[in-house]
């Protein structure tokens, strides 16, 4: 699967711009806020009909502009295929694959697959439970469409029976049949969840370890566990313990939308305990664990997005990652940084193909 071409009109910082890919090392290159992580961003919306980084569509259109439209041109399987989103203040989001508008935007979803290793991954250790659920989500809506469709079931039933506790709680009701309604199916979509997370874990767990250990160079035990409220009980068992508690609080407390994931490092806590070194480390070797799983699932090589991930890695872990990325494992890589020859030496030396982009301020030169 290769990024062939890449338009965009009032997108971010960008005016207007056209760019063509090669099929392995794809560089944007400038200094610091002149739209280099826009454009990975870009590629982002692409593959997930969203930004990476700014979940509200109309805060993605060059200020004062009304709109904003991105297409692109993918070859997969043989074929060039088209997409196009555009996003109209006051409007929904149009979103169309060889012009066809979907129905539902969920159908595009791993059509494209992609992976973004970005800075911000820092939040999977500092933030709270819910960005951690949606990496889980994230990676296995791109390559098992069922599961996809039950979160989206189970976020409906929740809402409808969060809605209903907060009813009752209000008028001071209460009436355990309308709740037996969602319960049935929040039960339902909920066991379903939670069956697809523990296989997907039991899968990612020892292609996340491995890869910890080639980036790191060392034994270290590292470990990544599975954190529910539903453990060996049934869902409905726990459900039905919970509604004192749910009645009082008016909200659902247990379920898989309360799931977590526990990042350990020698058996203590990676966020309490361990270097800034070890925490880049383990965010990297979850990010290329993505990669082989959904490459493994998906029998196509997803784009690669690196941001700034010199800030990541000391020199010698760097070249080892763009020395891993260079070969026949990986597929096309997109990536920024702010030193053009430092960029074009590490090409030069390890030969691979490469084009190069200089960015300032919203505009876009081929280097060399
Ligand atoms: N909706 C928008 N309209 C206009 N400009 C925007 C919009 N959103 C972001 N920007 C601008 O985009 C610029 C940031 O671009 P970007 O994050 O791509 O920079 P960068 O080249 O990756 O920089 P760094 O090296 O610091 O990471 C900022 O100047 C910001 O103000
Ligand atoms: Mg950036």
């Amino acid at each position: 699967m290769i990024l062939e071409k890449l338009s965009l009109i009032n997108f971010k910082n960008y005016d207007e711009a056209q760019l063509e890919f090669c099929p392995k090392f794809n560089c944007f290159v400038g200094n610091n806020g002149m739209g280099k992580t826009n454009l990975l961003d870009a590629i982002h919306y692409i593959s997930f009909c969203k930004s990476f980084f700014n979940a509200i569509d109309s805060q993605n259109i060059k200020h004062d502009h009304p709109f904003f439209a991105l297409q692109a041109w993918i070859q997969k399987n043989d074929e060039t295929h088209e997409i196009f989103c555009g996003v109209k203040r006051g409007h929904k989001k149009q979103f169309k694959h060889n012009k066809k508008e979907y129905e539902r935007l969920s159908e595009h979803i791993g059509l494209y697959p992609l992976v973004m290793i970005s800075p911000s991954d820092i939040e999977l250790i500092w933030d709270g439970s819910e960005v951690r659920r949606k990496f889980m989500d994230s990676i296995i809506s791109q390559y098992d469409k069922v599961y996809l469709e039950k979160l989206i079931s189970y976020n409906h039933v929740l809402h409808q029976r969060n809605a209903l506790l907060k009813q009752f709680y209000e008028n001071r009701t209460f009436d355990s049949i309308s709740l037996e309604i969602w319960d049935e199916q929040l039960v339902i979509y909920g066991q379903e969840i939670i069956r697809i997370r523990k296989h997907f874990l039991e899968e990612f767990i020892p292609l996340f370890i491995r890869n910890y250990h080639f980036i790191s160079g060392s034994n270290e035990e590292v470990s990544l566990e599975y954190d529910s409220s539903i453990k060996d009980i049934s869902y409905k068992t726990v459900l039905l313990a919970a509604l004192p508690r749910d009645r009082a609080s008016h909200h659902t407390t247990v379920g898989p939308h309360r799931d977590d994931l526990n990042f350990k490092l020698q058996h203590n806590s990676l966020k309490k305990f361990a270097s800034q070194g070890q925490q880049k480390s383990y965010l990297l070797a979850l990010k290329l664990a993505q990669f082989e799983l959904i490459k493994e699932k998906k029998h196509t090589k997803p784009l690669l997005l690196l941001d700034d991930i010199y800030d990541k890695l000391d020199e010698s872990r760097f070249k080892q990652l763009i020395e891993l990325v260079s070969g026949d494992d990986f597929g096309q890589v997109f990536i920024t940084d702010t030193h053009p020859d430092r960029i074009q030496a590490m090409f030069e030396k390890n030969h691979s193909q490469h084009l190069i982009y200089l960015v300032n301020n919203g505009s876009i030169q081929k280097h060399g």
